[in-house]
């Protein structure tokens, strides 16, 4: 438990709570305490209240089928359409003219689409995609940024039963080219480029070197011109303009496909332990029953509600709470395309107040950036329609969390800290708003039906007042259903079974057990958090405790990027790991060898971090780049990696007389700014 020890420090001393204000209980969707013992005494069935939540084409049979444990199905025989219930659902329920998306622009331009307009703009799309040669169950992958073709895309997919895997616009050529390749995909819809503080990005050249590196025929690509005459681009052959396919389309009508509750609605590429991105496959009915049911009870959403989340749609955040769960609600959901300090650092409250926005949701790491701005800017504007705030993505630290409460939620909006994961597909770990004092720091506990717990290195459950890690014991909907094409991985990388026999001899320090599933009594669910427990069973979570480092709430595996980083000529060993970071919670620090006859130096420097950019993207942009001629090791050969941490972070180095060259840990700690 070495490094992790080192990531489960006690945050919080003085630990203040906080009741939500009366005003808010009486109207939330959820305020009855006993609903954690009725799912309790109910479970699984408990979860037929989500599943009601949509509208279903045939009635499932059974809430959950475990026969296969860990491959768990939810709501077998049952059949749905995502996007029918996103969208066709709330015009015939006469919603028509209800805004489902507005979109502001960064350069200020915006655009309303109703249900009604979303609809048809999703049927043309729809039939385009058809047309294209688009099948059930084909994967088509979306690189775009956050455009409204981008939902529309992703409904369009759902429409007609192909499964989407959004790629993440600030994500590289490599990148993109590597999930193309993991997902079999035939089928690309990106953009020629995108508004960033004013300045028109090209994105179709990085679109188009990430399809050199695809390794299968790529039937087509769609190309949204979102830059207009500002970036002229060309198309290539089985390259077609978006807008002209939608106005050859227009008025198309596409019936929704009937998919089972089982089938796969989306793959999403998330960082793991190895420099392989998994391939998380969520399905149509659990995933989208647990999208819409937490966001009714968790972030309250009520159709008549503008609703908030400031994410990106290509990370899970902005699947299921810009996307799914709000569309499904049939509320109004608000997206951005820019960055929260342009024009100026008051941009989003901006929005806030021009669209009476009522719940919001973002992540710590953008809080610390806008406390560090200054509270004069949220100042500036009325934020008084704010009713409900969410944070998600990485802990956040007490101060943090008052300074929302105070400057946004104006002290009278409760605050839910939702922990949860790409594989989770909806929030897991949260206090409900209307039932459950607040602390600050700490996420609160497990939701409803939930069987999340803090477990020691021999897999039982820590006291209160003690650290461990997070265990989900009980599948829940939402779940990831296995990493595409590779059943095996899914199981070790996140299963551990417990028998009876070898309940004595649980190792949490090798989670991954090898014996024989047939044999196991009950699965346990491994997200690869730390956590502290309290004597009211909340869940303050402490962070990764694998490979996985969390920079400005986005995850990134430190091996794909030392796996870059010793791509590079002239570099011969690498070691990444997350330092401290006051406003991005962690930051990349890459520690390298260079290889005999190259130079230290500031051009070595670049290339290793244009070997990142290059293989990754910007958002895994290195802190600092520390050459040094040995990595600490220890006697067995192994980096100590909590080492470099600590000296990343600026932390007091520990005993170093167990390592093999304890003499380079000064030297490198003498080259680190901090
Ligand atoms: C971290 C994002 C503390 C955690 C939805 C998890 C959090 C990882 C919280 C998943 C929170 C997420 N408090 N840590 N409220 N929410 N995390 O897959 O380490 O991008 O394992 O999903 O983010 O990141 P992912």
């Amino acid at each position: 438990m070495t490094q992790e020890e080192a990531n489960l420090e006690v945050r919080l001393e003085e630990q203040e709570e906080f009741e939500p204000p009366e005003s808010f209980v009486e109207q939330a969707n959820v305020s009855d305490p006993g609903i954690y013992e009725e799912f309790e005494e109910n479970w699984p069935e408990c979860w037929e209240g989500a599943a009601d939540l949509l509208s279903w084409d045939e009635p499932y049979e059974t809430v959950l089928e475990d026969d296969d444990a860990p491959f768990y199905e939810w709501f077998t025989d049952g059949e749905l359409n995502a996007s029918y219930n996103c969208l066709d659902r709330h015009v015939e329920d006469g919603s028509k003219n209800r805004a489902a998306i507005k979109w502001e622009g960064e350069g200020g331009e915006t655009r309303t689409y109703t249900y009604g307009d979303l609809l048809n703009e999703v049927e043309a799309f729809a039939a385009t995609l058809r047309d294209l040669g688009v099948e059930e169950d084909d994967v088509v992958t979306l690189y775009m940024p956050m455009i409204p073709e981008l939902p529309i895309a992703m409904l369009a997919c759902a429409r007609i039963g192909a499964p989407h895997s959004v790629v993440f616009a600030g994500f590289s050529a490599d990148a993109l080219a590597t999930r193309m390749n993991s997902a079999d995909s035939e089928h690309l819809v990106t953009c020629d480029g995108y508004y960033r503080r004013g300045d028109g990005l090209d994105h179709i050249t990085k679109a188009n070197e990430g399809l050199e590196g695809v390794d299968h025929e790529v039937s087509d690509v769609v190309v949204v011109d979102r830059l207009g005459d500002e970036l002229e681009h060309s198309l290539s052959d089985g390259q077609h303009d978006y807008d002209e396919l939608i106005a050859d389309h227009e008025g198309a009508s596409v019936e929704p496909v009937s998919r089972d509750a089982e089938d796969m609605l989306f793959l999403m590429y998330t960082s793991g332990t190895t420099g392989k991105p998994k391939g998380v496959k969520h399905t149509t009915g659990g995933y989208l029953s647990y999208a819409a049911w937490t966001s009714h009870a968790v972030l309250d959403v009520k159709p008549e509600d503008t609703y908030w989340c400031a994410a990106d749609i290509g990370w899970i955040t902005g699947h299921s709470y810009i996307v799914y769960g709000p569309l499904a609600l049939g509320t109004t959901t608000v997206m951005y395309e820019g960055t929260p300090d342009y024009p100026d650092k008051d941009r989003l409250w901006e929005i806030v107040e021009k669209n009476r926005v009522d719940i919001f949701y973002t992540a710590p790491t953008a809080i610390r950036a806008f406390m560090k701005w200054g509270e004069q800017y949220p100042a500036r504007h009325d934020l008084s329609s704010l009713r409900l705030l969410g944070t998600v993505g990485e802990p956040i630290n007490p101060r943090a969390w008052k300074w929302y409460y105070k400057h946004i939620g104006g002290e009278e909006c409760p605050i839910v800290d939702t922990w949860w994961q790409t594989e989770t597909g909806g929030m897991m770990i949260t206090t409900l708003p209307g039932v459950n004092t607040m602390k600050p720091g700490t996420a609160g506990p497990p939701l409803p039906g939930i069987g999340a717990s803090v477990v020691d290195a021999n897999g039982d459950d820590v006291g209160a007042g003690e650290a461990g890690y997070v265990t989900v014991n009980k599948p829940w909907p939402g779940m990831l259903r296995t990493l595409y094409k590779n059943d095996e991985r899914f199981i070790e990388e996140y299963w551990e079974e417990y028998s009876d026999e070898d309940a004595v001899n649980r190792q949490l320090t090798s989670p991954h057990s090898t014996s024989s599933r047939e044999d196991a009594d009950e699965w346990v669910y491994f997200p690869e958090d730390g956590a502290k427990l309290d004597g009211d069973d909340y869940i303050t979570i402490l962070g990764r405790v694998d490979d996985v480092i969390n920079v400005s709430g986005h995850r990134l595996g430190t091996m794909e990027i030392e796996s870059a980083v010793v791509g590079v000529e002239g570099i011969a060993e690498a070691a990444v790991v997350g330092g401290h970071h006051d406003v991005k919670g962690e930051a990349v620090y890459v520690y390298a060898i260079p290889e005999d006859g190259y130079e230290a130096d500031a051009d070595l420097e670049e290339r290793a971090a244009e070997g990142i950019l290059e293989s990754i993207g910007p958002i895994a942009k290195p802190e600092e780049v520390i050459f040094t001629p040995e990595l600490p090791k220890t006697r067995s050969g192994k980096i100590m990696r909590r080492l470099l941490e600590d000296i990343a972070s600026g932390n007091e180095l520990g005993n170093t007389s167990t390592l093999r060259n304890p003499g380079v840990v000064d030297d490198i700690a003498e080259q680190v700014d901090n």
